[in-house]
């Protein structure tokens, strides 16, 4: 069944934070609330370590796991790295893949990024792909190259269908952690040039379903002009998804901005 952005999606990205009696305690004050957010579909992507310890409080519940990263191989002598169908095994329906600090500190690029894809699809696990520019390439105007680079090279090879199961995040990387928030305008005008590549390429009805998040100091005071804009489906959240009253804060902006503009 294919994806759509009928709902808000919003996303905790934990990065490497949290041990695993933290991850239980942040998880459970979510599953709390989890009443007020059903008009969302609300994920958390702790590390693995404590991915199966979640799931088991997640049983039943409409909040869903992902993970942070896969590599591309189903298994063998691969030392350090995790396979998609160990994600599934721990109960995770999503991966992050392609993240700007994956990309600066682990060697990711597009060619592996469109591996650890494939790999994702192939498990059925929902491959969430970041992409977004330097500082120094917005500041010489090179934001919709690199954006339109990483799509092309990230996305080589997938078909129609294959796209209608892929999210798009798109992170600028001076907003990442900085506090340094994207525009409303700024992420919009980004977001509508992937919209329209996406619906060049794969065809208006896949293209205009495809969710695309933003990704880049969300907090809950700029969550809902972000989300007001017509092609941010979501957001995929660092530092404020670390604390459940900011990420519920979030999640519940996210929901009052998307009924409002649809
Ligand atoms: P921050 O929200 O901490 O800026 O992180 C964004 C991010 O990288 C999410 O993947």
């Amino acid at each position: 069944m294919a994806i759509t952005n009928e709902k808000a999606f919003i996303a905790g990205n934990w990065k490497m934070h949290k041990n695993i009696d933290e991850a239980v305690e942040l998880v459970s004050s979510l599953k709390q609330a989890e009443e007020e957010l059903s008009e969302a579909v609300v994920v958390v992507i702790p590390p693995f370590t404590a991915l199966r310890q979640i799931k088991k409080i997640l049983e039943g519940s409409s909040l869903k796991l992902g993970a942070q990263n896969l590599f591309w191989e189903e298994k063998g002598a691969f030392t350090g790295e995790i396979s998609p169908p160990m994600l599934k095994d721990a109960g995770c329906e999503y991966a992050v893949i392609g993240h700007s600090e994956r990309r600066q500190y682990f060697g990711d690029t597009d060619k592996t990024v469109n591996k650890k894809i494939k790999a994702a699809l192939a498990q059925a696990l929902v491959p969430i792909v970041c992409i977004g520019e330097s500082l120094e390439e917005r500041e010489s105007e090179q934001t919709i190259n690199k954006v339109e680079t990483q799509l092309r090279a990230g996305l080589e090879g997938l078909g129609e269908e294959d796209m209608s199961q892929v999210i798009i995040a798109y992170e600028p990387i001076w907003a990442i952690g900085t506090g340094l928030t994207a525009t409303p305008a700024q992420a919009e005008e980004v977001h509508s040039f992937i919209r329209d590549k996406l619906e060049e390429n794969y065809g208006n009805e896949i293209g205009s379903c495809v969710i695309i998040l933003y990704g880049g100091s969300v907090k809950p005071d700029n969550t809902y002009s972000l989300l007001k804009e017509k092609n941010i489906n979501g957001a995929l959240v660092g530092g404020a998804s670390l604390e459940a009253d900011s990420f519920l804060q979030i999640a519940k902006q996210g929901i009052k901005a998307y009924k409002e503009k649809t």
